[in-house]
């Protein structure tokens, strides 16, 4: 069985990007999010994956290399204009032979991993397998409507969805798919949809097998989407209890479960609330706040007073005075301070190497 995992803009909607660099190198507890999906590919025993890279790629081949890390050997597939999640399997046509495959959309993360779904794949002997959860607003997805453990329609963001069941963004295919790809023609929306191309499996009277996923889901398209799986990592993945490798000084107070990482120090009177992570030589000063659900970067520094909640604070950036961020995203190198004496609250969503004072 081999990977695919989409990295790029796949569709034709390249979606915003506030920070510098590939989306889906923005890190979720302290790890680019593209790594959660190597992970769950090699666990769901993928040896060769398929890294389809878009116009943005920016950092990616640098942090995954020859995927050695991963127990994966990675080939880089570059879309070029990308034209949706089936045109990501065509320009893979060459490295995927005739395999089965597990396609992985890069900006997705789920609990359960893919390998319920390759077993599924493998137990019912399909020629496709997808997973699919309930969700509030199923005109934002590829939707599945079914009778029982029968799929009745399949559409990509119906106008008037006919269930919230959406497909989660983990498929398995066998090879059968590609002929039918290769016929495709481009949706409304301009894209080869792969919503399409499982629909004509079911026209061929070939089985597609569904699965309820089990677990947390959930597809990162937003910010608030980035700080709740931030959440839902770090609630379900900080070991429990407190992992130190850095310095706590003594007056500190730290309760629940906690990571802080090597050559990090915590000042006395700092008060941390976990789940929260801290990276490497990070500085948490006196009477800072930290958490909960808070993920810190490597080399940043949370200055006298400081506090950040519910966010995802990147490499190098400084938070000073009496701030305190919460539900945030702040990018790398980025300085936050007051200048007045005052606490203040703040939200925000902030780019790279960006400079904010209140
Ligand atoms: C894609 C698929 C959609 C699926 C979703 C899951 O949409 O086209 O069918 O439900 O991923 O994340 P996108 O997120 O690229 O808009």
């Amino acid at each position: 069985m081999k990977g695919l995992l989409l990295a790029g803009g796949h569709g034709t909607r390249l979606r915003p990007l506030t920070f510098t660099g590939n989306k889906h190198m923005i890190p979720i507890a302290n790890e680019p999010m593209l790594f959660y999906g190597l992970r769950h590919l090699a666990e769901g025993s993928v040896k060769e994956v398929g890294i389809i890279l878009g116009p943005l790629h920016e950092g990616i081949e640098e942090a995954v290399g020859d995927g050695s890390a991963f127990g994966l050997r990675v080939t880089y597939i570059h879309q070029g204009d990308p034209k949706g999640l089936a045109h990501a399997v065509l320009c893979a046509r060459a490295f995927l032979g005739d395999e089965p495959f597990v396609m992985y959309l890069g900006d997705n993360l789920l609990q359960e991993g893919t390998r319920p779904l390759i077993k599924l794949f493998h137990d019912t002997e399909c020629d496709a397998a997808v997973g699919v959860t309930p969700v509030p607003n199923p005109s934002s997805y590829g939707i599945a409507e079914m009778d029982g453990d029968k799929l009745v329609s399949i559409a990509e963001k119906p106008t008037a969805p006919r269930s919230n069941l959406a497909l989660i963004g983990v498929y398995v295919f066998s090879p059968r798919i590609h002929p039918i790809i290769q016929e495709l023609i481009p949706s409304r929306r301009g894209e080869l949809e792969i919503t399409d191309a499982i629909w004509k499996l079911r026209e061929e009277h070939r089985t597609v097998s569904v699965r309820h996923v089990e677990g947390w889901w959930k597809d990162t398209g937003r910010p608030e989407d980035l700080l709740e799986a931030n959440d839902l990592v770090l609630q379900t993945s900080v070991p429990g209890g407190f992992v130190n490798l850095g310095t706590v000084a003594e007056g500190a107070v730290l309760e629940g479960p906690i990571r802080i990482g090597r050559g990090s120090f915590v000042a006395p009177n700092a008060r941390i609330e976990g789940p929260v992570v801290i990276g490497n030589d990070v500085r948490i000063e006196t009477e800072a706040r930290i958490g909960p659900s808070v993920s810190i970067g490597n080399r940043c520094t949370i200055g006298r007073r400081g506090g950040v909640r519910r966010s995802i604070v990147m490499e190098e950036t400084v938070v000073e005075g009496s701030v305190t961020l919460s539900n945030s995203i702040v990018g790398r190198r980025a300085t936050i301070s007051s200048g007045g004496n005052e606490s203040i609250e703040v939200s925000c969503i902030v780019g790279d190497s960006s400079r904010l004072l209140f």
